[in-house]
């Protein structure tokens, strides 16, 4: 397989996770380059479930490299967490599995307390973050004053800097009217994860250019989706990294011209956890899904919104990540419906639009135009090939797939590994 950035094409939870699971069986290494523990990939393997927050997807295949980038960010005790959480599932994780970039910034006690502070702040306006103090350590980062992983590797320098950095965190949280973290405390706490993580820590460009001329394979494991993207999303209702195809690159330190080939993850009908709009909702199929128990949160199991497929987005979506080939999955959780809508354009007043406006006001403003197709009303769990799916199943996959403007390749009827059909 060449090289590959695998991206959500939608809002994040397109079921990424199990799509770069099953690919890493022809790759040798799977690399994140960008979020953090919002993330939350599922990967069921032999009826075992894992949610990988940090760590790339590839950590349940053995023999598979797995590199954390420079781009993404760090809360040192969650990522010690999950190793220690993995070990414990009998997953085997080492320095020859996993090297993690010196580079990436780290998220602090006072990232989280800001993050979650503010979003109480906001009240109505909240943005509905996951609370992990993503948006926090993305600001100190831009604004050139957080700290690194590397920086952890010299405990009296790194404990000189956190001192600074909680004792500004404070202040903000004094103005929220919370109560101060302790320095020490942290301090300690913080450290004892930094022994956990601190030999895995290592230059991942260095690595990784060397992969490259080795001609080993690549997977770019995406996390959030194309329409939280910082810059391209439903600003502000976005999260606070590049979550498009580009995004690998600058995360990772792997040139463009490296690349091969961009994937594009999408659901068959469309989720969003979260604030800010989403023209294609639709609480009765929220209250169907929810009711079948799917569509709930993999980090902070929230009920995620609904929505029929909206081929606007993911048209546009194809468009800013380059998408190469398509990945349908949770196909299987429109089986049973007599009649499926795809969204195929907005109408905003009497006009009729193509792509997703970009101001938000408008955005909420458009109604969704819909198509409707024939449910096929039968079960696609146990489907292996393009031909075991109902006609009617296909007429619809091949037509979200031509709507979105890219090839469908991989459809996925179920969680599980084997659930998965490649055309
Ligand atoms: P990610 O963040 O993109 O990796 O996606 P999540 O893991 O957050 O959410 C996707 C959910 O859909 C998880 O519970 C997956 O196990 C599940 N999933 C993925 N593909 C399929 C599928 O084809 N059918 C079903 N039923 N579940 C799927
Ligand atoms: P994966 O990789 C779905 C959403 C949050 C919120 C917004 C900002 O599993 O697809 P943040 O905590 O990043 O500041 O929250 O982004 N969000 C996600 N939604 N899947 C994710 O990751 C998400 N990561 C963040 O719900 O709306
Ligand atoms: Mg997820």
């Amino acid at each position: 397989m060449a090289n590959t950035i695998l991206v959500g094409a939608q809002w994040g939870d397109e079921g990424k996770g199990k799509i770069i699971d099953f690919l890493t069986e022809k790759v040798d290494l799977v690399v994140r380059s960008q979020g953090g523990n919002n993330a939350g990939h599922t990967v069921i393997v032999g009826g075992k479930k894992y949610v990988l927050h940090l760590i790339p997807s590839g950590i349940l295949r053995r023999g598979t490299m797995c590199v954390i980038g420079n781009g993404v960010v760090i809360d040192a005790m969650s990522l010690a967490e999950e190793i220690e959480g993995l070990r414990k599932q009998g997953i085997r994780v080492t320095k020859d599995n996993l090297l993690i970039s010196d580079c990436a910034h780290l998220t602090l006690p006072h990232h989280r307390a800001l993050d979650r502070a503010r979003e109480i702040a906001k009240g109505k306006g909240k943005i509905g973050t996951t609370g992990r103090g993503i948006g926090p350590t993305y600001s100190d980062k831009a604004s050139r004053v957080g700290l690194r992983t590397g920086d952890l590797l010299e405990p009296a320098r790194f404990s000189e800097r956190l001192k600074v950095r909680l004792t500004d965190g404070n202040v903000q949280l004094k103005m929220l009217g919370v109560a101060p973290l302790d320095f020490r405390k942290t301090t300690v706490e913080y450290l004892a994860a930094a022994k956990i993580i601190a030999p895995f820590l290592g230059n991942t460009v260095v690595y990784l250019h060397k992969a490259v001329t080795a001609k080993k394979q690549m997977l770019f494991e995406g996390a959030q989706g194309t329409f939280l993207d910082i810059d391209h999303g439903t600003y502000p209702y976005v999260t606070s990294s590049n979550t498009t195809s580009g995004g690998a690159c600058t995360g990772s330190g792997v040139a463009p011209n490296r690349i091969d080939k961009v994937v594009g993850t999408m659901k068959a009908y469309t989720t969003r956890v979260g604030e800010g709009p989403f023209p294609s909702e639709n609480e009765g199929l929220g209250e169907f899904l929810h009711g079948l128990g799917r569509e709930f949160g993999a980090t902070t199991g929230r009920a995620r919104r609904c929505g029929w497929f909206d081929a606007v987005c993911t048209h546009y979506a194809a468009i800013l990540n380059g998408i190469d080939e398509l990945a349908v999955t949770n196909v299987d959780g429109l089986d049973t419906m007599k009649t499926i809508k795809v969204c195929v354009a907005y109408k905003l007043g009497r006009k009729t639009l193509e792509y997703p406006p970009t101001d938000l006001d408008t955005l909420a403003k458009c109604e969704a135009v819909y198509e409707e197709f024939d449910g096929w009303q039968k079960d696609t769990t146990a489907a292996k090939k393009w031909n075991d799916l109902p006609a009617k199943c296909r007429k619809y996959l091949q037509a979200i797939a031509k709507l979105s403007g890219a090839k469908l390749s991989i459809v996925s009827v179920g969680p599980g590994r084997e659930q998965t059909i490649v055309l």
